[in-house]
């Protein structure tokens, strides 16, 4: 479907993936941030058919999807004012609020914790979708688990070809990571999972907010259940390389010397300083929009071209370079060399 159609709640693709929700069955569909699989979130069947297509542990709650704010007093027990202030600034965009769960959503949903993850996506498919469907869509990342999150329609169908109903098709999404996962029960609110809206932005509206130790500091347990697992993972093992270009070149080398493929992401600007099998550019370093929009398709991109071993640059923890280095971290298993 064509995002910029006028009307998109009575486009008959959208109509008959809304219909498919409304029979509880699965269907992907595209966000600002990455792909869905959306399910209907009041249905316990249609719930654990997300959990099945996906390979997902039980243990790990889902997002739920709104296209209105009048949808969200029906969900929750009660909207703290730092909800509301957010809401305000970033709704509809990449942000998940966790808020107190009044238990109307399924309770495989939330994986039986008392709290329960809202956002509302910045993407015309994706509003359209939930209006037609007329009940709040639950929605995972489209990928199997593990896999890095689909960005487009074609990652969706390589994953879960044969496992769902159907992919609604908006062509490729923007924002490229995960939305941010703030848990505003607390005070001050606590960031879960860095995202498309950066710590920064959320403190110009709120003043300071906590970051979930687990983000920062090894050995701690994640307050949210998803973080816990390995994630975005090409095939290949991946390596993140902090240092000059020499250094990432020697590690490069000795590889190639025992007869390793080695794949290399860089950015546009550094990608023809390596010599090695297979070099993925990733945006570009001055714009780390552009690094978190294609990150997911380049890491994609080193499976199609089977090499042994990534080797990766490493980007700066501030703004949206948190929630890439996060992601790429989980990518790397947490593997990184320092010159
Ligand atoms: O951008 C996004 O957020 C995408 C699109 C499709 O909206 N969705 C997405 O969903 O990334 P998923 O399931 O891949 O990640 C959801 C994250 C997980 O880390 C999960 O543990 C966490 O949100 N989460 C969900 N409910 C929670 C809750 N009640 N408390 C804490 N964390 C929660
Ligand atoms: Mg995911």
């Amino acid at each position: 479907v064509d995002k910029k159609d006028e009307k998109l709640t009575t486009n008959p693709q959208i109509q008959e993936a809304a219909l498919w929700i409304n029979k509880n069955e699965v269907v992907a569909f595209p966000t600002e941030t990455v792909y869905g699989l959306g399910a209907n979130a009041l249905s316990d069947e249609a719930i654990a058919k997300i959990y099945e297509a996906k390979g997902r542990p039980s243990d790990n709650p889902l997002i739920v999807h709104i296209a209105k704010e009048s949808q969200l007093q029906n969900l929750v027990k009660s909207i703290p004012e730092s909800a509301e202030k957010l809401m305000a600034a970033f709704w509809p965009g990449p942000l998940t609020i966790i808020f107190e769960s009044n238990s109307t959503v399924s309770s495989k949903v939330t994986a039986g914790l008392s709290t329960v993850a809202i956002r509302m996506p910045d993407h015309p498919v994706a509003l359209a979708l939930i209006e037609a469907a007329g009940v709040p869509v639950a929605a995972p990342s489209a990928n199997l688990s593990g896999k890095p999150s689909p960005t487009n329609a074609e990652h969706v169908l390589h994953d879960l070809q044969g496992r769902i109903a159907g992919i609604v098709d908006g062509g490729p999404t923007g924002v490229g990571v995960e939305s941010t996962v703030i848990d505003c029960t607390s005070t001050p609110a606590i960031i879960l999972r860095p995202g498309g809206i950066t710590r920064e932005e959320i403190e110009a509206v709120i003043g300071p907010v906590a970051v979930d130790k687990a983000l920062t500091e090894k050995g701690q347990a994640p307050k949210s259940p998803g973080m816990k697992y390995t994630h975005y993972a090409p095939k290949a093992p991946l390596v993140i390389v902090l240092g000059s270009n020499t250094f990432m070149q020697n590690l490069i080398d000795k590889e190639r010397q025992s007869g390793k493929k080695v794949g290399v992401l860089a950015t546009e600007e550094s990608k023809q300083r390596y010599k090695a099998d297979v070099i993925v550019a990733c945006g570009y370093r001055e714009d780390l929009k552009t690094v978190a929009r294609d990150l997911y398709d380049s890491l994609r991109a080193f499976d199609k071209e089977m090499v042994d071993i990534i080797f990766s640059e490493g980007f700066p923890r501030t703004g949206l370079g948190e929630a890439i280095m996060n992601r790429l971290e989980k990518a790397a298993g947490g593997h990184i060399i320092k010159e």
